[in-house]
């Protein structure tokens, strides 16, 4: 496999840099941005007939299941379960027979993932797997495979598998929500225009680089961060802190906003950074509020929002990335940037091994 970092420091950096065009890949290949509708390709699950999806992956990949799992609740009113493919594998659990199993994988060979996908083939359901290595064995024993067109990924924590992940979540929502009739033509079309724009707000985004690079450089001082988000900002806190780890060895945490008061709260003093993520949507007053509940406390906030999100927010000494505005349905394929760049410039700043964190491996073929 011959593929070179180009200009930049890092496989990392230069995965970062190709999301515009590797999304653009994805979701042209699954939508039909003409006519503002998906395109008829093989799948192997048929929404119409199901009444319930589950899910299930490790890592980045599972995190991108979380944030699917919102919006095929929200859109194509469809109940999914999206599990951590260690525990689904030996939960033990009775399945739907009316329902469908997709399993999310950057390589194609994790072992609980490709396990959970064995147990739900033995008891018969429909098998589609999202993967970015069509030649893999999590892809051969699929019925179908949605492959996201990223391009080989080095860099050992996911970046762009992610994004593309995440453009074929958000094409087969549509699909699932025109099939199963929970939105309408139009409500559809409009959901598709909304994702024709993901390419040009991923590069706006990158063009907050320079700011991001010196809050990640404040980030590099600390032991500990904390993120918070509601509704599919949840599952990205989480991403953001996963990134955080694995590249920088700092401790960070993700939290759903509303669970600050039941635990972390404890946790915060004058040391301690907590990274909001809060688009402004129909939930942002509740995180501006566990924000000011930080802000009393002494909590260092770095807020991740939009124009009218942070006109909304008066507190003293919080920092703010603010982002191009955007459709709701689209905020957690953006939003992601921020927060892998965050985690980038973090451990930059750290002189850690940004490509291959201590003790991690890129494909994890045992259990
Ligand atoms: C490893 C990688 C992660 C990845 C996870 C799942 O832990 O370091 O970046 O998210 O495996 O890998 P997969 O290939 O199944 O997406």
């Amino acid at each position: 496999l011959l593929v070179d970092k180009g200009n930049h420091r890092h496989f990392m950096e230069k995965e970062i840099h190709e999301q515009p065009e590797v999304t653009g890949q994805t979701l042209a290949h699954y939508l039909d941005f003409a006519n503002g509708g998906y395109k008829e390709l093989d799948s192997a699950i048929d929404f119409k007939n199901i009444d319930r999806l589950y899910i299930s992956a490790c890592g980045t990949a599972y995190l991108a299941g979380q944030i699917a799992k919102y919006w095929f609740e929200r859109y194509a009113r469809l109940p999914v379960d999206s599990d951590v493919a260690s525990e689904f594998r030996y939960r033990e659990m009775p399945l739907d027979k009316r329902s469908a199993a997709l399993f999310v994988s950057q390589s194609g060979e994790t072992a609980d993932t490709l396990a959970s996908l064995r147990y739900c083939k033995g008891a018969g359901l429909a098998i589609g797997s999202i993967v970015n290595v069509r030649e893999s064995t999590i892809a051969r024993e699929s019925d179908g495979i949605y492959p996201t067109l990223a391009g080989p990924e080095i860099g050992v924590a996911s970046t762009k598998a992610f994004t593309c992940q995440l453009s074929i979540f958000a094409s087969l929502v549509v699909r699932a929500a025109l099939e199963r009739g929970t939105v309408s033509a139009e409500e559809g079309a409009q959901l598709v225009r909304s994702l024709s724009e993901v390419p040009r707000l991923i590069k706006e985004a990158l063009k907050l680089e320079g700011e991001i690079a010196e809050l990640g450089r404040e980030l590099s001082e600390v032991n500990h961060v904390l993120y918070l988000g509601r509704d599919t900002s949840y599952p990205l806190a989480m991403e953001g802190a996963l990134k955080l780890k694995e590249i920088s060895y700092i401790h960070a945490e993700g939290y759903a906003a509303g669970e600050l008061k039941h635990g972390p709260i404890a946790l915060i003093d004058k040391q301690m950074p907590v990274v909001v993520i809060a688009p402004f949507d129909k939930i942002y007053e509740k995180t501006a509020s566990n924000m000011q509940e930080v802000a009393a406390r002494g909590g260092r906030i770095i807020l991740i929002t939009d124009e009218k999100g942070a006109a909304h927010t008066s507190l003293d000494g919080i920092k703010t990335i603010i982002m191009p505005n955007m459709s709701e349905f689209v905020t957690p394929i953006v939003y992601a940037l921020p927060i892998q760049m965050l985690a980038y410039h973090t451990a930059v700043a750290m002189g850690t091994d940004v490509d291959q964190p201590r003790n991690l491996a890129k494909s994890v073929t045992v259990e």
